[in-house]
Protein backbone atom coordinates (compact mmCIF):
# COMPACT_ATOMS: atom_id res chain seq x y z
CA UNK A 1 0.00 0.00 0.00
CA UNK A 2 1.53 3.58 -0.88
CA UNK A 3 -0.82 5.96 -1.01
CA UNK A 4 1.45 8.19 -0.01
CA UNK A 5 3.97 7.47 -3.16
CA UNK A 6 2.22 10.30 -5.46
CA UNK A 7 2.69 12.86 -2.92
CA UNK A 8 2.02 16.44 -4.95
CA UNK A 9 4.85 18.55 -6.28
CA UNK A 10 3.00 21.32 -6.25
CA UNK A 11 -0.29 23.06 -5.23
CA UNK A 12 -2.52 24.09 -7.45
CA UNK A 13 -5.94 23.01 -10.03
CA UNK A 14 -5.44 19.96 -11.66
CA UNK A 15 -2.58 18.64 -9.72
CA UNK A 16 -3.63 15.35 -9.32
CA UNK A 17 -3.47 12.67 -12.43
CA UNK A 18 -7.57 11.99 -11.27
CA UNK A 19 -6.60 8.17 -13.00
CA UNK A 20 -3.64 7.65 -10.18
CA UNK A 21 -6.02 8.42 -7.32
CA UNK A 22 -8.99 6.15 -8.24
CA UNK A 23 -8.24 3.23 -6.86
CA UNK A 24 -7.80 4.95 -3.79
CA UNK A 25 -10.84 7.59 -4.26
CA UNK A 26 -13.38 4.08 -4.94
CA UNK A 27 -12.14 2.63 -1.71
CA UNK A 28 -12.82 5.75 0.00
CA UNK A 29 -15.99 6.50 -1.59
CA UNK A 30 -16.91 3.00 -0.53
CA UNK A 31 -17.27 5.27 3.18
CA UNK A 32 -18.65 8.08 2.51
CA UNK A 33 -22.07 7.43 2.84
CA UNK A 34 -21.76 5.82 6.26
CA UNK A 35 -22.65 7.37 9.76
CA UNK A 36 -20.47 6.63 12.99
CA UNK A 37 -21.41 7.37 15.61
CA UNK A 38 -18.82 8.37 18.95
CA UNK A 39 -18.97 7.58 22.53
CA UNK A 40 -17.02 8.08 25.40
CA UNK A 41 -14.84 4.42 26.25
CA UNK A 42 -14.53 3.97 29.92
CA UNK A 43 -12.56 1.18 31.36
CA UNK A 44 -13.39 -0.49 27.48
CA UNK A 45 -17.04 0.01 27.82
CA UNK A 46 -18.96 2.63 25.73
CA UNK A 47 -20.67 5.18 28.43
CA UNK A 48 -24.00 6.03 27.33
CA UNK A 49 -25.66 6.72 30.76
CA UNK A 50 -24.50 8.39 34.23
CA UNK A 51 -25.59 8.38 37.59
CA UNK A 52 -26.42 11.73 39.05
CA UNK A 53 -28.77 12.43 42.26
CA UNK A 54 -28.94 8.64 42.71
CA UNK A 55 -31.06 8.35 39.23
CA UNK A 56 -29.36 6.88 36.00
CA UNK A 57 -29.60 9.43 32.76
CA UNK A 58 -29.13 8.58 28.94
CA UNK A 59 -26.32 10.91 27.72
CA UNK A 60 -28.13 12.98 24.67
CA UNK A 61 -27.22 12.29 21.08
CA UNK A 62 -26.18 14.40 18.76
CA UNK A 63 -25.71 15.35 15.00
CA UNK A 64 -22.72 15.73 13.66
CA UNK A 65 -22.56 17.36 10.41
CA UNK A 66 -20.43 17.98 7.06
CA UNK A 67 -19.14 21.42 7.38
CA UNK A 68 -18.90 21.47 3.78
CA UNK A 69 -22.47 20.52 3.26
CA UNK A 70 -24.93 20.93 6.74
CA UNK A 71 -27.39 18.47 5.59
CA UNK A 72 -24.93 15.38 5.83
CA UNK A 73 -24.63 13.59 8.36
CA UNK A 74 -21.78 12.13 9.59
CA UNK A 75 -23.26 10.50 12.56
CA UNK A 76 -24.08 11.17 16.38
CA UNK A 77 -21.81 11.62 19.17
CA UNK A 78 -22.76 11.50 23.32
CA UNK A 79 -20.69 14.12 25.15
CA UNK A 80 -19.54 13.49 29.03
CA UNK A 81 -20.13 15.48 31.48
CA UNK A 82 -17.74 16.55 34.21
CA UNK A 83 -18.34 13.24 36.49
CA UNK A 84 -17.90 11.14 33.78
CA UNK A 85 -14.19 12.97 33.33
CA UNK A 86 -13.42 12.53 36.88
CA UNK A 87 -14.18 8.25 36.83
CA UNK A 88 -12.23 8.28 33.86
CA UNK A 89 -9.40 9.88 35.62
CA UNK A 90 -9.57 7.35 38.52
CA UNK A 91 -9.70 4.35 36.07
CA UNK A 92 -6.77 5.57 34.43
CA UNK A 93 -5.23 6.25 37.39
CA UNK A 94 -5.85 2.76 38.28
CA UNK A 95 -4.41 1.26 35.62
CA UNK A 96 -0.91 2.87 36.03
CA UNK A 97 0.83 -0.03 37.59
CA UNK A 98 -0.22 -2.53 35.17
CA UNK A 99 0.67 -0.54 31.99
CA UNK A 100 4.04 0.52 32.95
CA UNK A 101 4.95 -2.90 33.95
CA UNK A 102 4.55 -3.86 30.07
CA UNK A 103 8.00 -4.07 28.73
CA UNK A 104 8.66 -1.03 26.89
CA UNK A 105 9.31 -3.30 23.46
CA UNK A 106 5.77 -5.12 23.60
CA UNK A 107 4.32 -1.15 24.19
CA UNK A 108 6.33 -0.94 20.95
CA UNK A 109 4.91 -3.84 19.08
CA UNK A 110 1.46 -2.51 20.39
CA UNK A 111 2.26 1.09 18.76
CA UNK A 112 3.77 -0.05 15.62
CA UNK A 113 0.13 -2.20 15.47
CA UNK A 114 -1.47 0.96 15.75
CA UNK A 115 0.28 2.35 12.63
CA UNK A 116 -0.50 -0.79 10.18
CA UNK A 117 -4.09 -0.38 11.46
CA UNK A 118 -4.35 2.89 10.35
CA UNK A 119 -3.40 1.95 7.20
CA UNK A 120 -5.28 -0.96 6.71
CA UNK A 121 -8.10 1.41 7.39
CA UNK A 122 -6.75 4.37 5.95
CA UNK A 123 -10.23 4.45 3.75
CA UNK A 124 -12.55 4.98 6.36
CA UNK A 125 -10.53 7.21 8.56
CA UNK A 126 -9.35 9.44 5.07
CA UNK A 127 -13.55 9.28 4.80
CA UNK A 128 -14.04 10.88 8.17
CA UNK A 129 -11.32 13.02 7.56
CA UNK A 130 -13.22 14.71 4.56
CA UNK A 131 -16.87 14.45 6.17
CA UNK A 132 -16.55 15.50 9.75
CA UNK A 133 -13.12 17.96 9.17
CA UNK A 134 -13.55 19.03 5.39
CA UNK A 135 -10.02 17.64 4.51
CA UNK A 136 -9.45 17.50 0.88
CA UNK A 137 -8.02 14.41 -0.17
CA UNK A 138 -4.08 15.77 -0.10
CA UNK A 139 -4.99 16.76 3.79
CA UNK A 140 -6.56 13.44 4.66
CA UNK A 141 -3.22 11.54 3.28
CA UNK A 142 -1.20 13.89 4.71
CA UNK A 143 -2.89 13.07 8.40
CA UNK A 144 -2.86 9.39 8.09
CA UNK A 145 0.57 9.27 7.31
CA UNK A 146 1.56 11.57 10.57
CA UNK A 147 -0.19 9.87 12.45
CA UNK A 148 1.43 6.63 11.62
CA UNK A 149 4.50 8.25 11.73
CA UNK A 150 3.82 9.23 15.06
CA UNK A 151 3.13 5.40 16.10
CA UNK A 152 6.12 4.23 14.69
CA UNK A 153 8.69 7.08 15.79
CA UNK A 154 6.97 6.62 19.19
CA UNK A 155 7.34 3.12 19.33
CA UNK A 156 11.09 3.59 18.55
CA UNK A 157 11.19 5.82 21.39
CA UNK A 158 9.81 3.89 23.33
CA UNK A 159 12.52 1.15 23.04
CA UNK A 160 15.59 3.67 22.82
CA UNK A 161 14.43 5.04 26.05
CA UNK A 162 14.31 1.64 27.39
CA UNK A 163 18.04 1.20 26.88
CA UNK A 164 19.25 4.38 28.28
CA UNK A 165 21.04 4.08 31.04
CA UNK A 166 23.53 6.34 32.39
CA UNK A 167 25.61 4.18 34.34
CA UNK A 168 28.17 6.09 37.40
CA UNK A 169 30.22 4.82 39.52
CA UNK A 170 31.46 6.49 42.98
CA UNK A 171 34.73 6.66 44.88
CA UNK A 172 34.69 3.43 46.26
CA UNK A 173 33.84 1.26 42.93
CA UNK A 174 30.18 1.11 43.84
CA UNK A 175 27.15 1.11 41.07
CA UNK A 176 25.03 3.85 40.20
CA UNK A 177 22.54 4.47 37.11
CA UNK A 178 20.43 6.67 35.80
CA UNK A 179 16.80 5.58 34.02
CA UNK A 180 13.99 6.87 32.48
CA UNK A 181 10.43 5.87 34.08
CA UNK A 182 6.69 5.96 33.27
CA UNK A 183 5.23 9.21 35.70
CA UNK A 184 1.15 8.04 35.71
CA UNK A 185 -1.38 9.43 33.85
CA UNK A 186 -1.20 11.91 31.37
CA UNK A 187 -5.06 14.26 30.26
CA UNK A 188 -4.84 14.19 26.17
CA UNK A 189 -6.46 17.48 25.22
CA UNK A 190 -6.16 17.15 21.05
CA UNK A 191 -7.33 20.02 18.51
CA UNK A 192 -9.94 19.22 15.45
CA UNK A 193 -7.57 20.46 12.58
CA UNK A 194 -5.26 17.36 13.20
CA UNK A 195 -8.37 14.98 14.53
CA UNK A 196 -6.25 12.06 13.91
CA UNK A 197 -2.49 12.86 13.86
CA UNK A 198 -2.28 14.90 16.82
CA UNK A 199 -5.01 13.12 18.51
CA UNK A 200 -3.02 10.37 17.75
CA UNK A 201 0.68 11.59 18.30
CA UNK A 202 -0.40 12.85 22.18
CA UNK A 203 -1.76 9.54 23.32
CA UNK A 204 0.66 7.04 21.44
CA UNK A 205 4.31 9.36 22.91
CA UNK A 206 2.23 8.64 26.93
CA UNK A 207 1.59 5.54 26.07
CA UNK A 208 5.08 4.64 24.69
CA UNK A 209 6.48 6.16 28.05
CA UNK A 210 4.35 3.63 30.31
CA UNK A 211 1.61 6.28 31.07
CA UNK A 212 -1.74 5.60 30.66
CA UNK A 213 -3.71 8.30 28.99
CA UNK A 214 -7.41 9.80 29.14
CA UNK A 215 -7.89 11.69 25.80
CA UNK A 216 -10.38 14.51 25.22
CA UNK A 217 -10.46 15.34 21.26
CA UNK A 218 -12.12 18.04 19.85
CA UNK A 219 -15.91 18.26 20.49
CA UNK A 220 -15.53 18.92 16.33
CA UNK A 221 -14.05 15.92 15.49
CA UNK A 222 -15.46 13.39 17.64
CA UNK A 223 -16.23 10.38 15.08
CA UNK A 224 -12.36 10.59 14.07
CA UNK A 225 -11.19 10.15 17.50
CA UNK A 226 -13.36 7.42 18.12
CA UNK A 227 -12.84 5.39 15.49
CA UNK A 228 -9.16 5.89 15.68
CA UNK A 229 -9.13 4.74 19.60
CA UNK A 230 -11.66 1.96 18.47
CA UNK A 231 -8.89 0.88 16.62
CA UNK A 232 -5.99 1.49 18.83
CA UNK A 233 -7.87 -1.16 21.72
CA UNK A 234 -7.87 -3.47 18.37
CA UNK A 235 -4.07 -3.20 18.09
CA UNK A 236 -4.21 -4.09 21.71
CA UNK A 237 -4.02 -1.27 24.07
CA UNK A 238 -5.46 -2.55 27.28
CA UNK A 239 -8.83 -0.88 28.71
CA UNK A 240 -7.30 0.79 31.27
CA UNK A 241 -4.56 2.16 29.47
CA UNK A 242 -6.33 4.40 27.58
CA UNK A 243 -9.98 6.45 28.39
CA UNK A 244 -11.64 8.65 25.62
CA UNK A 245 -14.03 10.98 26.69
CA UNK A 246 -15.63 13.01 23.82
CA UNK A 247 -16.77 16.94 25.09
CA UNK A 248 -16.05 20.28 25.22
CA UNK A 249 -14.30 22.81 27.69
CA UNK A 250 -16.06 21.91 30.77
CA UNK A 251 -15.01 18.43 30.57
CA UNK A 252 -11.22 19.20 29.63
CA UNK A 253 -11.66 21.56 32.81
CA UNK A 254 -13.14 18.84 34.46
CA UNK A 255 -9.63 16.68 33.71
CA UNK A 256 -7.10 19.04 33.94
CA UNK A 257 -8.47 20.25 37.37
CA UNK A 258 -8.34 16.46 38.89
CA UNK A 259 -5.34 16.09 41.57
CA UNK A 260 -4.11 12.41 40.62
CA UNK A 261 -2.70 13.38 37.54
CA UNK A 262 1.05 13.55 35.75
CA UNK A 263 0.12 15.56 33.24
CA UNK A 264 -1.15 17.76 30.38
CA UNK A 265 -0.67 17.48 26.79
CA UNK A 266 -2.34 20.18 24.77
CA UNK A 267 -2.76 21.32 21.43
CA UNK A 268 -4.88 24.32 20.66
CA UNK A 269 -5.48 28.11 21.50
CA UNK A 270 -2.92 29.96 23.42
CA UNK A 271 -5.87 31.24 25.80
CA UNK A 272 -6.90 27.89 26.57
CA UNK A 273 -3.54 26.84 27.59
CA UNK A 274 -3.20 29.58 29.85
CA UNK A 275 -6.22 28.34 31.48
CA UNK A 276 -4.86 25.01 31.63
CA UNK A 277 -1.62 26.20 33.08
CA UNK A 278 -3.08 28.53 35.95
CA UNK A 279 -5.80 25.61 36.59
CA UNK A 280 -2.55 22.73 36.80
CA UNK A 281 -0.46 25.47 38.97
CA UNK A 282 -3.52 25.72 41.46
CA UNK A 283 -3.22 22.08 42.09
CA UNK A 284 -0.86 19.81 42.78
CA UNK A 285 -0.71 15.80 42.33
CA UNK A 286 -1.38 14.16 45.28
CA UNK A 287 2.68 13.11 45.72
CA UNK A 288 3.50 17.01 45.64
CA UNK A 289 4.29 17.32 42.29
CA UNK A 290 3.61 20.14 40.16
CA UNK A 291 2.52 18.45 36.83
CA UNK A 292 3.94 17.90 33.48
CA UNK A 293 2.29 20.63 31.06
CA UNK A 294 3.25 20.19 27.26
CA UNK A 295 1.18 23.21 25.21
CA UNK A 296 1.41 23.64 20.81
CA UNK A 297 -0.41 26.35 20.52
CA UNK A 298 -0.86 29.44 17.66
CA UNK A 299 1.45 31.44 15.99
CA UNK A 300 1.72 34.47 13.77
CA UNK A 301 3.86 32.83 11.40
CA UNK A 302 5.46 35.16 8.92
CA UNK A 303 7.49 34.50 5.31
CA UNK A 304 9.75 36.95 4.92
CA UNK A 305 11.11 37.08 1.43
CA UNK A 306 13.71 39.17 -0.27
CA UNK A 307 14.83 41.15 -3.16
CA UNK A 308 16.74 37.76 -3.86
CA UNK A 309 14.57 35.02 -3.88
CA UNK A 310 12.99 33.35 -6.40
CA UNK A 311 9.12 34.43 -7.06
CA UNK A 312 7.61 31.90 -8.35
CA UNK A 313 9.05 29.36 -5.92
CA UNK A 314 7.91 32.21 -2.97
CA UNK A 315 4.27 32.15 -4.43
CA UNK A 316 4.23 28.75 -4.70
CA UNK A 317 5.20 28.38 -1.28
CA UNK A 318 3.52 30.71 0.50
CA UNK A 319 -0.12 29.73 -1.15
CA UNK A 320 0.36 26.49 0.10
CA UNK A 321 1.84 27.72 3.57
CA UNK A 322 -1.36 30.01 3.67
CA UNK A 323 -4.15 28.59 2.46
CA UNK A 324 -3.27 25.12 2.17
CA UNK A 325 -5.41 23.23 4.86
CA UNK A 326 -7.74 25.92 4.31
CA UNK A 327 -4.99 27.63 7.01
CA UNK A 328 -6.30 25.91 9.66
CA UNK A 329 -2.61 24.68 10.83
CA UNK A 330 -0.52 26.47 13.41
CA UNK A 331 2.03 26.42 10.99
CA UNK A 332 0.38 28.25 8.35
CA UNK A 333 1.87 31.21 6.73
CA UNK A 334 -0.28 34.60 8.19
CA UNK A 335 2.34 37.10 7.36
CA UNK A 336 4.00 37.49 3.77
CA UNK A 337 6.74 39.81 3.75
CA UNK A 338 8.35 41.20 1.12
CA UNK A 339 11.20 43.70 0.54
CA UNK A 340 9.88 46.87 -1.74
CA UNK A 341 11.86 46.37 -4.35
CA UNK A 342 10.24 42.80 -5.53
CA UNK A 343 6.60 43.58 -3.56
CA UNK A 344 4.66 44.21 -6.98
CA UNK A 345 5.51 41.25 -9.08
CA UNK A 346 5.08 39.20 -6.35
CA UNK A 347 1.48 40.54 -5.89
CA UNK A 348 0.72 40.47 -9.10
CA UNK A 349 1.86 36.59 -9.09
CA UNK A 350 0.78 36.19 -5.90
CA UNK A 351 -3.18 37.31 -7.16
CA UNK A 352 -2.84 34.80 -10.39
CA UNK A 353 -1.98 31.85 -8.62
CA UNK A 354 -4.73 32.53 -5.91
CA UNK A 355 -7.28 32.73 -8.78
CA UNK A 356 -6.07 29.34 -9.88
CA UNK A 357 -6.88 28.04 -6.45
CA UNK A 358 -9.79 25.88 -6.88
CA UNK A 359 -12.38 26.09 -3.49
CA UNK A 360 -14.68 23.99 -3.02
CA UNK A 361 -16.46 20.39 -2.16
CA UNK A 362 -13.22 18.20 -0.52
CA UNK A 363 -14.29 15.19 -1.68
CA UNK A 364 -13.95 16.40 -5.25
CA UNK A 365 -10.02 15.05 -5.98
CA UNK A 366 -8.71 18.12 -7.39
CA UNK A 367 -10.16 20.36 -4.57
CA UNK A 368 -7.19 22.52 -2.87
CA UNK A 369 -8.79 24.66 -0.82
CA UNK A 370 -12.10 23.26 1.76
CA UNK A 371 -14.09 24.43 4.33
CA UNK A 372 -13.21 25.56 7.50
CA UNK A 373 -14.45 23.39 10.62
CA UNK A 374 -17.60 25.22 11.80
CA UNK A 375 -20.00 28.56 11.89
CA UNK A 376 -18.15 30.10 14.58
CA UNK A 377 -14.66 29.87 12.92
CA UNK A 378 -16.04 31.16 9.89
CA UNK A 379 -18.17 33.87 11.42
CA UNK A 380 -14.82 35.14 13.33
CA UNK A 381 -13.17 35.07 9.96
CA UNK A 382 -15.24 36.46 7.93
CA UNK A 383 -15.67 39.38 10.21
CA UNK A 384 -11.88 39.81 10.23
CA UNK A 385 -11.93 40.38 6.58
CA UNK A 386 -14.84 42.89 6.78
CA UNK A 387 -12.83 44.87 9.44
CA UNK A 388 -9.57 44.80 7.31
CA UNK A 389 -11.71 45.92 4.06
CA UNK A 390 -13.21 49.13 6.27
CA UNK A 391 -9.10 49.45 7.37
CA UNK A 392 -7.94 52.94 5.49
CA UNK A 393 -4.48 51.15 5.88
CA UNK A 394 -5.48 47.48 4.58
CA UNK A 395 -6.17 47.11 0.88
CA UNK A 396 -7.67 43.63 -0.38
CA UNK A 397 -5.60 42.31 -2.56
CA UNK A 398 -7.05 39.08 -3.95
CA UNK A 399 -9.94 37.05 -3.14
CA UNK A 400 -10.88 33.36 -4.54
CA UNK A 401 -14.53 32.14 -4.95
CA UNK A 402 -15.99 28.92 -4.56
CA UNK A 403 -15.19 27.15 -7.52
CA UNK A 404 -17.92 26.54 -10.29
CA UNK A 405 -17.04 23.13 -10.88
CA UNK A 406 -17.68 22.63 -6.62
CA UNK A 407 -21.21 21.86 -6.12
CA UNK A 408 -21.36 23.17 -2.66
CA UNK A 409 -23.75 25.44 -1.01
CA UNK A 410 -22.37 28.68 0.81
CA UNK A 411 -25.46 28.96 2.66
CA UNK A 412 -25.26 25.65 4.38
CA UNK A 413 -21.36 24.79 4.75
CA UNK A 414 -18.35 26.89 6.05
CA UNK A 415 -16.25 28.15 3.41
CA UNK A 416 -14.16 31.25 3.49
CA UNK A 417 -12.96 32.58 0.41
CA UNK A 418 -8.78 32.68 0.42
CA UNK A 419 -8.02 36.15 0.85
CA UNK A 420 -5.00 38.54 0.77
CA UNK A 421 -4.73 41.43 2.92
CA UNK A 422 -1.98 44.11 2.42
CA UNK A 423 -1.55 45.88 5.51
CA UNK A 424 0.98 48.68 6.58
CA UNK A 425 1.81 47.17 10.04
CA UNK A 426 1.56 43.75 11.61
CA UNK A 427 -0.26 45.51 14.46
CA UNK A 428 -3.54 46.26 12.43
CA UNK A 429 -3.66 42.69 12.34
CA UNK A 430 -4.82 42.14 15.69
CA UNK A 431 -3.27 38.53 16.80
CA UNK A 432 -3.98 34.94 15.18
CA UNK A 433 -6.74 34.82 12.20
CA UNK A 434 -6.95 30.57 12.00
CA UNK A 435 -8.03 30.16 8.19
CA UNK A 436 -7.08 30.96 4.70
CA UNK A 437 -6.64 34.56 5.05
CA UNK A 438 -2.62 35.85 4.49
CA UNK A 439 -1.88 39.07 5.39
CA UNK A 440 1.28 40.68 2.81
CA UNK A 441 3.16 43.57 4.36
CA UNK A 442 6.50 45.38 2.79
CA UNK A 443 9.37 46.13 3.87
CA UNK A 444 12.21 48.73 2.78
CA UNK A 445 15.58 46.47 3.21
CA UNK A 446 17.28 48.74 5.67
CA UNK A 447 14.26 47.95 8.01
CA UNK A 448 15.17 44.20 7.93
CA UNK A 449 15.73 44.08 11.59
CA UNK A 450 12.47 45.92 12.75
CA UNK A 451 10.87 44.02 10.80
CA UNK A 452 12.03 40.60 12.23
CA UNK A 453 11.96 42.38 15.68
CA UNK A 454 7.99 43.15 15.15
CA UNK A 455 7.15 39.86 14.32
CA UNK A 456 8.95 38.82 17.52
CA UNK A 457 7.13 41.34 19.12
CA UNK A 458 3.96 39.39 18.51
CA UNK A 459 4.59 36.85 21.41
CA UNK A 460 4.41 33.82 19.01
CA UNK A 461 7.65 32.16 18.24
CA UNK A 462 6.13 28.87 15.81
CA UNK A 463 7.49 28.83 12.16
CA UNK A 464 9.11 31.43 10.42
CA UNK A 465 9.62 30.82 6.22
CA UNK A 466 12.57 32.39 4.77
CA UNK A 467 13.32 33.00 1.18
CA UNK A 468 16.69 34.64 0.33
CA UNK A 469 19.58 33.52 -2.28
CA UNK A 470 21.86 35.08 0.49
CA UNK A 471 23.19 32.42 2.87
CA UNK A 472 24.02 35.32 5.23
CA UNK A 473 21.01 36.76 4.92
CA UNK A 474 19.19 33.98 5.53
CA UNK A 475 21.53 33.20 8.53
CA UNK A 476 20.86 36.46 10.03
CA UNK A 477 16.79 36.68 9.95
CA UNK A 478 17.15 33.02 11.40
CA UNK A 479 19.36 33.79 14.56
CA UNK A 480 17.73 37.13 14.96
CA UNK A 481 13.84 35.59 15.00
CA UNK A 482 12.32 33.66 17.74
CA UNK A 483 10.53 30.98 16.80
CA UNK A 484 10.51 27.12 17.29
CA UNK A 485 10.87 26.12 13.23
CA UNK A 486 12.45 27.53 10.67
CA UNK A 487 11.84 26.69 6.57
CA UNK A 488 14.67 28.53 4.48
CA UNK A 489 13.45 28.64 0.91
CA UNK A 490 10.48 26.07 1.06
CA UNK A 491 7.16 26.22 2.49
CA UNK A 492 6.68 26.24 6.23
CA UNK A 493 4.21 23.97 6.79
CA UNK A 494 3.69 19.86 7.39
CA UNK A 495 6.47 19.50 9.85
CA UNK A 496 7.49 15.78 9.41
CA UNK A 497 8.25 12.99 12.29
CA UNK A 498 11.38 12.79 12.98
CA UNK A 499 12.64 15.17 10.55
CA UNK A 500 11.29 18.35 11.37
CA UNK A 501 10.58 18.46 15.51
CA UNK A 502 7.90 21.00 15.63
CA UNK A 503 7.15 23.09 18.22
CA UNK A 504 7.06 26.47 19.30
CA UNK A 505 8.70 28.84 21.94
CA UNK A 506 6.58 32.14 23.48
CA UNK A 507 3.07 32.27 23.43
CA UNK A 508 2.83 29.84 20.91
CA UNK A 509 3.76 26.67 23.21
CA UNK A 510 6.20 24.97 25.84
CA UNK A 511 7.75 22.76 23.89
CA UNK A 512 9.41 20.15 23.69
CA UNK A 513 9.16 19.63 19.89
CA UNK A 514 6.64 16.92 19.09
CA UNK A 515 7.90 13.85 16.58
CA UNK A 516 11.49 14.52 18.32
CA UNK A 517 13.86 12.81 20.29
CA UNK A 518 13.01 15.01 23.52
CA UNK A 519 9.21 14.80 23.31
CA UNK A 520 8.78 11.07 24.70
CA UNK A 521 11.44 11.72 27.22
CA UNK A 522 9.80 14.82 28.60
CA UNK A 523 6.39 12.43 29.73
CA UNK A 524 8.87 10.36 31.52
CA UNK A 525 11.45 10.56 34.52
CA UNK A 526 15.11 9.81 35.30
CA UNK A 527 15.32 8.27 38.35
CA UNK A 528 18.59 7.69 39.82
CA UNK A 529 19.37 4.12 41.35
CA UNK A 530 22.33 3.51 43.67
CA UNK A 531 22.95 -0.45 44.21
CA UNK A 532 24.86 -2.01 46.90
CA UNK A 533 25.58 -5.88 46.42
N1 LIG B 1 2.64 20.12 12.57
C1 LIG B 1 1.85 20.87 11.63
C2 LIG B 1 2.66 21.47 10.56
O1 LIG B 1 3.86 21.45 10.63
C3 LIG B 1 1.05 21.95 12.29
O2 LIG B 1 0.37 21.54 13.39
O3 LIG B 1 2.10 22.01 9.66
Amino acid sequence: LDIYGERRASFGPNIFVESQWLPFKAAIDGHLHKTWSATSIINGKAVDEYEADGNTHKLESQKVRAPWNHEVIAGDVKYANADLAVQAIDVAVAGQSAWQAVPAAQRAAILRKVADLYEENYAELMALCQIEAGKTMQDGIDEIKEAVDFCRFYADEAERLDDVVHEFTDLSGKDSRQVYKARGTFVCISPWNFPLAIYTGQIVAALAAGNTVVAKPAEQTSLIAHFGAQLMYQAGVPAEALQLVMGAGDVGGALTAADNIAGVIFTGSTQTAQRINQSLNNHVQANGELPVFIAETGGQNAMIVDSTALPEQVVKDAVLSAFGSAGQRCSACRILCVQEEVADNLIELLQGTMAELVVGNPLHVTTDVGPVIDADAKRSLEAHIERMSAEPTANILAQTPISASSVVSEEHSTFVLPTAIEVKSIDVIGGEHFGPILHVLRYKAPDLNKLIDAINGTGFGLTLGIHSRIENIAEHIERRAFVGNTYINRNQIGAVVNVQPFGGCGLSGTGPKAGGPHYVARLMQLRSESITT
